[in-house]
């Protein structure tokens, strides 16, 4: 019987626990044995009673409920070879040798640097006499694969990540919220949105709202973006628009590459279109809470194709990640699409903001 591990990694996301219930579900299905690690790599590190077999009702009611409830943790000790020694140990102690990672970017990369080192730390086990040839011998291959889960949506390669969509349901009822207030006042709003250095959510929930601006890191304004901005402002006063919204990546930047941030705009706003401004920042509300349907059914489909992909990669195989593109569920090689998210990071940098967007419109 094949032995499956699951963790969720990185900031957690609505939907995690929809994977989760499939994977463990799913491996059941296929006649393996489903194991939890609890608190992402963390527990993978630590073993023993954080890696708990997994029953069909272990996972009953998962699919509604937000965040992650078999705990997530940002691991500095995975980061370290003896770290990833450690657990390598730990999962063979469990006689896990299939792992699916549900998180970020950098939680994926990290998974793939295991699986690459994964024949050398048993060696070095074996060398120090911590396991035998014997022990070592069943297990010489690691499969791992990727599933997305953030609100960001910031992997390339994939349509959506897992979580992506409740957060921008989750603004966009906030956005409406601050909408009543700003009307009844004839006030401007400066929102600012998750995303770290991803445009998506402010960009998405620019559109979903009627937002009169919005700030993103791919597509900086130019020098004049604070007359712009008033200009824009004014004409829409002026037509009889009794609020005002602007939406702020916190990732926003100007094309110096300096940073944009809301009191900047509130100040600007204030003094010179003189609107009385306030400045909402929603925080972590953005990452909490029931995921929506379609969270529910994109962490499911890809947790269900995770498992085969476990079964059917041969060692060859690069690791995949599952991804959705034109609503179809599919693999991608997991170190490309995480190659091509880098991509995006280096053409801001090197101010090519074409490319930037150019990058994401590929997504
Ligand atoms: O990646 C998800 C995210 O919520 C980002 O949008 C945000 O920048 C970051 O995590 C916040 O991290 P933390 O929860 O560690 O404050």
């Amino acid at each position: 019987k094949r032995r499956i591990g699951v963790l969720t990694s990185g900031g957690d996301a609505p939907g995690m626990n929809g994977a989760v219930r499939a994977i463990v579900r799913m491996a059941i299905h296929y006649e393996c044995e489903a194991f939890a690690i609890y608190e992402g790599y963390d527990g993978l590190v630590k073993g023993g009673d954080m890696i708990r077999p997994m029953a069909w009702e272990d996972v009953r009611g998962f699919l509604s409920e937000g965040g992650t409830l078999i705990g997530t943790a940002r691991c500095k000790e995975f980061m370290e070879r003896p770290g990833r020694l450690q657990a390598a140990k730990n999962m063979i102690a469990k006689g896990i040798d299939a792992l699916i990672i549900v998180g970020g970017d950098g939680s994926l990369t990290g998974a793939d640097i295991f699986r690459a080192e994964w024949p050398g730390l048993l060696e070095e086990l074996v060398a120090s006499n911590e396991l035998s040839e014997q022990d070592v011998q069943p297990f010489k291959h690691l499969n791992i694969v990727g599933l997305v889960g953030s609100i960001d949506n910031d992997l390339s390669m994939t349509d959506a990540t897992i979580g992506c969509y409740t957060s921008l349901t989750r603004i966009c009822e906030a956005v409406d919220s601050v909408d009543t207030t700003a009307t009844s006042h004839q006030r401007a709003f400066i929102i600012e949105v998750m995303g770290r250095h991803c445009g998506w959510l402010a960009l998405m929930t620019g559109v979903a709202t009627g937002a009169d601006f919005i700030f993103i890191p791919e597509n900086p304004p130019p020098a004049t973006w604070k007359e712009d901005m008033c200009d824009v402002i004014k004409k829409h006063r002026a037509m009889g628009k009794r609020k005002t919204i602007v939406i702020i990546a916190e990732g926003a930047l100007d094309q110096e590459l300096n940073k944009i941030s809301p009191n900047m705009v509130k100040d600007v706003l204030s003094t010179e279109a003189g609107l009385d401004t306030r400045v909402t920042t929603l925080g972590h509300v953005q990452r909490g809470g029931t995921p929506c349907s379609y969270d529910r059914m994109l962490s499911t489909l890809q947790g269900v194709d995770a498992v085969r992909a476990v079964l059917e990669c041969t060692p060859e195989t690069p690791s995949p990640v599952i991804c959705i593109v034109e609503n179809k569920i599919v693999r991608r090689p997991l170190m490309e699409a995480v190659a091509q998210t880098k991509e995006v990071a280096t053409a801001i940098k090197d101010r090519d903001f074409e490319k930037a967007m150019r990058l994401r419109d590929a997504e």
